[in-house]
């Protein structure tokens, strides 16, 4: 008898220690899980004409967005708000930083056509094109989907659906944070401030 409550009593507290191990492992926040591991490469052609890799800009926060010049809205607004947030920086924390346009449309987005439309935004901006598979290997590495849509409406007859996502990764390459169409030039300028050493 007094076996038999043993045994019951070391069962129910295995019982017990298992749903605890359960319970701490659902409500632990996932280290990383919210935030996907990226890190830059791409092997493109700047708005220059210059052949550039990742490599090029270690040492810089890079702070990168992919899209097309001929997108109508979501683009021009994404780099509108990037060049605001760069303007509120003192200049030893935007000098840290390397804007970088990616374009997802490398048929229109020649060399030329990209040194033209960045003309609307900061002057800091590198402006990024390449071959198809250039670009869709940069898109690759970022995990930035985009897909070719058919739109009568826009010159050649169709636009780019791509994710908006712009991320800011550290002088070795790797992602430290992203922002999304929820950010405000302000909330972008104030973590930039944060991340970024003085
Ligand atoms: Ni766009």
């Amino acid at each position: 008898m007094a076996l038999h409550r043993r045994i019951i009593f070391i069962l129910s507290f295995i019982g017990i220690a298992i749903v605890l191990a359960l319970l701490v492992q659902r409500l632990w926040p996932q280290p990383s899980a919210s935030r996907p591991q990226i890190t830059a490469a791409f092997n493109l052609v700047d708005q220059t004409g210059a052949a550039v890799s990742e490599r090029d800009y270690r040492g810089k926060y890079m702070f990168i967005y992919f899209g097309f010049a001929f997108c109508p809205d979501v683009c021009p607004f994404t780099l509108d708000m990037m060049s605001a947030a760069l303007a509120k920086l003192p200049t030893s924390v935007a000098e840290k930083i390397q804007p970088i346009f990616i374009s997802l449309d490398p048929e229109r987005d020649t060399v030329e056509e990209l040194a033209r439309y960045m003309q609307s935004f900061d002057p800091r901006f590198v402006a990024l094109t390449g071959s198809k598979e250039a670009v869709a290997a940069a898109a690759r590495q970022f995990k930035v989907y985009f897909q070719k849509v058919e739109d009568e409406a826009s010159a050649g007859g169709y636009v780019i659906d791509h994710s908006s996502i712009i991320y800011l990764m550290d002088p070795q390459g790797g992602l430290i944070q992203h922002f999304t169409h929820h950010d405000t030039e302000q909330t972008m300028a104030q973590k930039l401030r944060e991340l970024i050493p003085e």
